[in-house]
């Protein structure tokens, strides 16, 4: 499928080295705004390792990567945030004890003024967090419970309000229904698609083709570090997804790129 805007993301040669270890190589990718695709590939494939070079978390060793137009290189998932990429993982890296509000607003709290005292607007991060969680159809009556009382998909919500919040124009998930039952599954991939309704990119790592075949419109096929190639998600069922996996053989009649 041709990207026919600038793409948000555009990765070159990227790939990574562990000291003697090979993860990742010479990775070509162009992914455009309101986009969701699917990183799929076998166990070690690359794809944790690719979203760590997304997020931030790790620098790639080689390749160069370009957001929104620009060169980027992210020295830590804080840094990726703040350009607008939010990654959340399987654990969420929610603080479970805290508020929903608080967890929005985690490490970005607003101020009544900008360094006024440090007073923080408690009253508009209530308002604004409400609005968040309700893009997502969760509306919360309680936004002083702590994060640990909400199911996991309403947690995948909270993850993603706070996404919103720091306006983030990308959103990585790595595995986000693989704890979850089938109806919180449902609702997950119900915030991936009211994601793309407000034309936010979702790079979602799965290794369930159901799920994916459900949400996404290109999936990126990984094998051993390198990218095998790419498949329009409406040419492809999810039996002949896992089948491309594990050969690594993109059948001609659904390929992308
Ligand atoms: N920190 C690390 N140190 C050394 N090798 C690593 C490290 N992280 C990943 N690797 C290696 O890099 C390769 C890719 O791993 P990665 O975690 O990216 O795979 P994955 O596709 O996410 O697999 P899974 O589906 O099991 O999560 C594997 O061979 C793995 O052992
Ligand atoms: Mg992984």
């Amino acid at each position: 499928m041709a990207v026919v805007d600038e793409p948000v993301l555009r990765l070159s040669g990227v790939g990574k080295h562990y000291g003697g270890v090979r993860a990742l190589s010479g990775v070509d990718l162009e992914i455009a705004q309101g986009e969701c695709v699917a990183l799929v590939g076998d166990n070690g494939a690359g794809k944790s390792t690719l979203v760590r070079i997304l997020s931030g978390a790790h620098q790639p060793s080689e390749g160069t990567i370009a957001f929104a137009g620009r060169p980027v290189r992210f020295r830590s998932p804080a840094d990726a945030l703040e350009a607008g990429i939010a990654t959340t993982y399987q654990d969420l890296a929610l603080a479970p004890h805290l508020t929903i509000a608080q967890n929005i607003y985690m490490g970005g709290e607003l101020l009544l003024r900008p360094h006024f005292l440090g007073l923080l607007d408690k009253a508009r991060m209530r308002r604004e967090a409400r609005g968040y969680l309700d893009r997502f159809g969760f509306a919360v009556n309680d936004l002083d419970r702590p994060v640990s009382d909400l199911s996991g998909g309403q947690q995948q919500a909270v993850a993603l309000a706070r996404a919103l919040r720091w306006q983030a124009r990308v959103v990585i998930m790595d595995e986000p229904t693989a704890a979850l039952g089938v109806g919180e599954t449902r609702m997950v991939l119900d915030l991936i698609r009211a994601l793309g309704a407000q034309k936010v990119t979702v790079i979602l790592v799965s290794h369930d083709m159901d799920d994916v075949v459900a949400v996404t419109q290109r999936i990126i096929v990984l094998k051993r570090g390198r990218k095998v190639g790419e498949v329009v998600t409406a040419r492809v069922s999810p039996s002949t997804l896992a089948h491309t996996i594990m050969t690594g053989e993109i059948p001609p009649e659904a390929s992308a790129a």
